[in-house]
C-alpha cells in the first residue's frame, strides 16, 4: 500500500469514527454556532479552540435565554447559561445526565491513567471524614504550610531585597506538599518524587486526555493510552511510595482500635471497615490518592495563584487583608489559628469568591452526557449520545447580577452586617456558598465536597503571605494575562511574583 492510499484510509477511518458519534452532531432543533455539517464543524472547532472563551460569551449574548449547541473540536454541547435551565441540570439525575459518562468521554482518563481511576468510593470520604475532620487536621495543615514558606521562599530571600519567584512553578508545589500532609501525611508529603509526580499530575493527563479525545479515532484509544501509561506511568510511581505507608496503616488497623494518624488514607480503610466491604488493595488506594490530588490540587493552586496576582498587581489590597488579618489571628503563632478565626476573616473569603467569579478554570463546567433524552422545564429536548454544560463564565460576569462584572472588585461579597449575621452559618455570600448564579464549584449531586478544604487551605497560604510578605509584580500595577486553550483557562505559567519580608507595616 503507497503512501497516499494510506493516508486516505486512516482519514476515511477517522471520519467514519466521528461520523457514528452523536457528541460530535450538532443537537437538531436548537441554534447552533457557525457551521453544523461535521466536516465544517471542524473549521468552527478550530477556531473556538483559539478563541473559545469570547466565542462563548459571544454566543451567551446572542441567544438571550435561549439554549444552543455549542462547537468545540472533537465534540458539540448544548450550553446552559441561564439559571433556570442551570437548575435543571443540577436536579437531573446521575442515569440522564451522566458527569461519569461525560468525564470519562471527555477527559478520556480511564485510558491515559487507568479503568480504575473513573471508581469514586474517595468521594463519600472527602464529603464526610474530611470535612468533620477538618478542625483537627487544621495544626498539621498550618506546620506544613510554615515549612513551605521556609523552604520554598525564605531560603532565597536575601536580606530586604524583592525576589522573583515563578508563580505557578513555586506554588503548585507549596500547595502540593501542604494538601498532602492531610491525604498521606509525614513524612510521604515531603518526597521529592511524591510531589513530582502528583504536582504535574493533573496538567499532564488533563493535555494527554483532550488531544486523545480530539484528534484519536476511538478504536485507537486503548492502546495509545497503553503507551501513553507506559511511558508515564503514574499509578506505578504512586504506588511504589505509597505502598510501604499503606500496608502499616494496614497493620496499625489490625492490631488496634485506636488509629493516630489521621489522613486520607486511614479515613479510606476506614470507610471500607464501615461498609463491611474488602479491604482495599494497595494498588486500589494509590490509584484514589491520584484521583485526590487530581481534583484538588489543580483546581486550588490556579485560583490562589490568580488571587496572588490580583494582589500583586494591586498592592492596596494588601494593606486592607493584612489589618483583617491582624485583627483575628495571631502573626506570631499561626498554630493557634483556627477554623473559626479563618471563618471570621471576610475580606479574605470575598477576595477569593471575586477570584473565583472572574477568573475561572475553564469556561464551561458541570460537562453531562445525556444517556437517556433529557427535557428542561421550558420543553426544550435534548437526546441521548449528546452533551449538556454550563457556561459558567458567562453566568458569573452576568450585568444583571454583578454590577461591572468585568471589574475585579475584591470586597465585593463583604456586605455590612451585624456580629451576628457574620457568624459562619448567617453569611450567605460566603465563597463556600453556590447558587445557580455563582457555580464555581458546581451544583445538585456533584456539588465539590473539598470546597471547605480549598478555602480554608488558600485563606491560611494568603493569611500567612500578607501578614510576613510584601509583594509586587515586576512591572507595577500590572497582572500577567491569564492563557487561555479553548474553553481551559490557567493564571500566566511563566510570571514571575516579587516577594520581600514584611516591611510596611
Ligand atoms: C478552588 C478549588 C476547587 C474548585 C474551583 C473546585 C470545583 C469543582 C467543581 C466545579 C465541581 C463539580 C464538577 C461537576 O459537577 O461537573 C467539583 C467536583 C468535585 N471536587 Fe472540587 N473544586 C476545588 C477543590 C477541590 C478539592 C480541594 C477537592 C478534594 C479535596 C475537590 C474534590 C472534588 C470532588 C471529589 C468532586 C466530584 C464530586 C462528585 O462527583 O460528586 N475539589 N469541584
Amino acid at each position: 500500500m503507497n503512501t497516499l492510499s494510506l493516508f486516505v484510509l486512516l482519514v476515511s477511518i477517522f471520519l467514519v469514527t466521528k461520523l457514528y458519534d452523536r457528541g460530535c452532531q450538532a443537537q437538531r432543533g436548537l441554534p447552533s454556532n457557525g457551521f453544523s455539517s461535521v466536516f465544517s464543524s471542524y473549521i468552527n472547532g478550530i477556531l473556538d479552540c483559539v478563541d473559545g472563551r469570547d466565542a462563548i460569551r459571544r454566543a451567551c449574548s446572542k441567544y438571550g435565554n435561549e439554549l444552543f449547541t455549542f462547537c468545540q473540536l472533537g465534540n458539540w454541547v448544548v450550553l446552559v447559561h441561564t439559571p433556570h435551565h442551570l437548575r435543571d441540570l443540577c436536579n437531573a439525575s446521575e442515569d440522564i445526565l451522566s458527569m461519569e459518562g461525560a468525564a470519562a468521554e471527555l477527559l478520556q482518563l480511564g485510558n491515559t491513567v487507568g479503568p480504575e481511576f473513573g471508581e469514586t468510593y474517595h468521594i463519600p470520604v472527602i464529603r464526610t471524614s474530611m470535612n468533620l475532620h477538618m478542625a483537627q487536621l487544621l495544626p498539621s495543615i498550618l506546620n506544613e504550610m510554615e515549612c513551605c514558606f521556609k523552604r520554598y521562599v525564605d531560603t532565597r530571600l536575601v536580606g530586604g531585597e524583592w525576589t522573583p519567584f515563578k508563580a505557578l512553578d513555586t506554588l503548585s508545589r507549596m500547595m502540593c506538599q501542604t494538601s498532602n500532609r492531610a491525604f498521606v501525611g509525614l513524612p510521604l508529603c515531603r518526597n521529592e518524587e511524591y510531589i513530582d509526580v502528583t504536582s504535574r499530575f493533573a496538567s499532564q493527563v488533563l493535555f494527554a486526555g483532550s488531544i486523545m479525545k480530539m484528534l484519536v479515532p476511538r478504536m485507537l484509544r486503548k492502546p495509545i493510552g497503553l503507551i501513553y501509561r507506559s511511558i508515564y506511568r503514574h499509578h506505578r510511581r504512586i504506588l511504589k511510595l505509597a505502598k510501604p505507608i499503606i500496608e502499616e496503616r494496614k497493620k496499625e488497623r489490625h492490631f488496634s482500635k485506636e488509629h493516630p494518624t489521621e489522613d486520607m488514607i486511614g479515613w479510606l480503610l476506614d470507610a471500607a471497615s464501615d461498609s463491611d466491604e474488602f479491604e482495599p488493595s494497595a494498588e486500589s488506594l494509590a490509584m484514589r490518592l491520584l484521583n485526590v490530588n487530581f481534583v484538588a490540587l489543580h483546581t486550588t493552586t490556579k485560583i490562589f495563584v490568580h488571587a496572588l496576582y490580583h494582589l500583586a498587581a494591586n498592592p492596596q489590597y494588601i494593606l486592607e487583608l493584612r489589618q483583617e488579618a491582624e485583627q483575628l489571628l495571631d502573626k506570631d503563632h499561626p498554630d493557634r489559628w483556627s477554623k473559626e478565626a479563618l471563618g471570621r476573616c471576610v475580606k479574605l473569603d470575598s477576595f477569593f469568591k471575586e477570584t473565583l467569579r472572574v477568573n475561572v478554570i475553564s469556561a464551561l463546567t458541570l460537562p453531562r452526557l445525556a444517556v437517556k433524552d433529557f427535557r428542561f422545564s421550558d420543553g426544550t429536548q435534548v437526546s441521548a449520545g449528546h452533551y449538556v454544560a454550563c457556561a459558567s463564565e458567562a453566568v458569573q460576569r452576568d450585568s444583571k447580577v454583578y454590577p461591572s462584572p468585568d471589574e475585579f472588585r475584591p470586597f465585593r461579597f463583604v456586605v455590612p452586617t451585624s456580629e451576628e449575621e457574620h457568624s459562619l452559618q448567617g453569611w450567605p455570600n460566603r465563597m463556600t456558598s453556590t447558587s445557580e448564579t455563582f457555580p464555581a464549584f458546581g451544583g445538585g449531586r456533584h456539588l465539590c465536597p473539598g470546597r471547605f478544604f480549598a478555602a480554608m487551605v488558600m485563606k491560611m497560604f494568603m493569611a500567612y503571605l500578607v501578614l510576613n510578605y510584601d509583594v509586587k509584580m515586576p512591572r507595577d500595577g500590572v497582572r500577567p494575562a491569564d492563557e487561555w486553550l479553548g474553553p481551559l483557562c490557567s493564571p500566566a505559567t511563566r510570571a514571575h511574583v516579587l516577594f520581600r519580608k514584611r516591611q510596611v507595616l
